[in-house]
């Protein structure tokens, strides 16, 4: 019976013109087992997938928008591709419905992120998992998406690695919260590199953005923590480099950047994402590590509007930044991509609530904010209008 299903699929997949407006195909159409080189970009090759998971979350805000030119934009941003986040056990859930309709010319984008004692230099974004739960880590979160990915050999995964783990364990190791979660984190993503090795992935460790390792202190220290993990996993080959700016704010190529007129400026020479790719990548490889780039261009349209460049929480007046491509003009960079899903909140601005962070209180943070992770109407409305380009 589902070879029957399957042999009508890739009739009906090779009819199918390969265009946006041509039914999605189901990943049974693609007849043959990938495998991504990543010594290569692969985003040269393959499309980032418009997931299904944000498509819905995006038609739900469209339906409640009123004004009928804004609704008519807001639909567009459902044909943007993004990543869906698995950030919890249940939510890896998410995935069969997300690579049911994906087509063969397309890659699913998926963050990888529940490790033990999850953020543990904010609140906002605390996970499931307590720091001592690395052997659940493994068995309940990594395993199951591994066995996912196998059983979809002929679909394409790009994965970001848990973000804001390794800067952390860079700038924040002083913190208690940080101390404890180090073996869990050095540990957990090493287990997640070696695990997801597999020849139809692509990996991106999380490398934060210009304004956290882009500074002169952090640079060698940052690649070298990157390096450490990557090399105790054996340096698995589908591993082509980092992910930076994700859920971040910084331009990609403004000059003079937006902090450089700080004081304390002169001892970041990171302004930019594109040259904190160009400076940090080169600490990488001297580190020992891949240094190939994904960044997010999400929600960094706007520029000037954070008071301070760590400020992190839901950015009033921040608007939908460039959509994903792999036109960047820099070798280093394969793609701009959108990883933070825009409308998405960052962290709740309830001061009562458990995972509240005083981030989320600043004064250029939007409130109210729901918690992280859920749907904001009216930021999404905001982001859209402060869209560059134009939707
Ligand atoms: C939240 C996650 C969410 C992700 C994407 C993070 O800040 O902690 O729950 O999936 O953002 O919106």
């Amino acid at each position: 019976m589902k070879a029957e299903i399957a042999a009508v699929l890739l009739a009906a997949g090779a009819l199918a013109a390969p265009s946006d407006k041509a039914p999605r195909k189901a990943a049974a159409a693609c007849s043959s087992a990938v495998t991504l080189d990543a010594s290569t970009n692969v985003f040269s090759k393959y499309k980032l997938h418009a997931n299904s998971f944000y498509r819905k979350e995006v038609e739900a805000a469209v339906a409640a928008i009123s004004d009928s030119s804004l609704k008519a934009s807001a639909s567009k941003v459902a044909d943007v591709g993004s990543f869906l986040w698995l950030d919890t056990i249940a939510n890896i859930a998410k995935f069969d419905e997300a690579v049911a309709d994906l087509p063969c010319e397309n890659i699913l984008g998926l963050v990888i992120y529940d490790l033990p004692g999850r953020d543990c230099a904010a609140k906002a974004s605390n996970g499931e998992l307590k720091y001592n739960e690395i052997s659940k880590y493994k068995s309940s979160y990594i395993d199951p998406i591994v066995a996912k990915l196998k059983a979809n050999p002929n679909s394409a995964f790009a994965l970001i690695i848990e973000p804001d783990s390794l800067p952390n364990l860079v700038t924040n190791a002083d913190l208690q919260t940080c101390k404890d979660s180090k073996s869990a984190y050095e540990e957990g993503v090493a287990y997640a590199l070696k695990s997801l090795n597999l020849p139809n992935v692509v990996m991106y460790i999380d490398a934060g953005h210009g304004g956290w390792l882009g500074w002169d202190a952090n640079l060698k220290p940052g690649a070298e923590q990157l390096a450490k993990v990557y090399k105790n996993a054996g340096s698995p080959k589908q591993v082509r480099g980092i992910a930076t700016n994700i859920a971040g704010w910084n331009a990609w190529d403004l000059s003079p950047g937006e902090f450089s007129t700080a004081s304390d400026a002169k001892y970041n020479a990171c302004q930019n994402e594109k040259l904190y790719i160009q400076k940090f990548g080169a600490a990488l490889k001297t580190a020992g590590h891949p240094n190939h780039a994904i960044v997010d261009t999400g929600r960094n349209a706007v520029t000037g509007l954070r008071e301070e460049w760590g400020n992190w929480c839901n950015v009033d007046g921040a608007g939908f930044g460039v959509r994903p491509t792999s036109s960047t003009g820099e070798e280093l960079a394969d793609a701009f991509v959108w990883g933070k899903p825009g409308g998405e909140s960052d962290g709740t601005s309830d001061t009562g609530a458990t995972r509240y962070d005083s981030f989320c209180g600043k004064s250029d943070a939007y409130k109210p904010s729901p918690e992280a992770g859920e749907w904001n109407q009216a930021y999404f409305e905001m982001l859209l209008k402060n869209a560059k380009p134009a939707f």
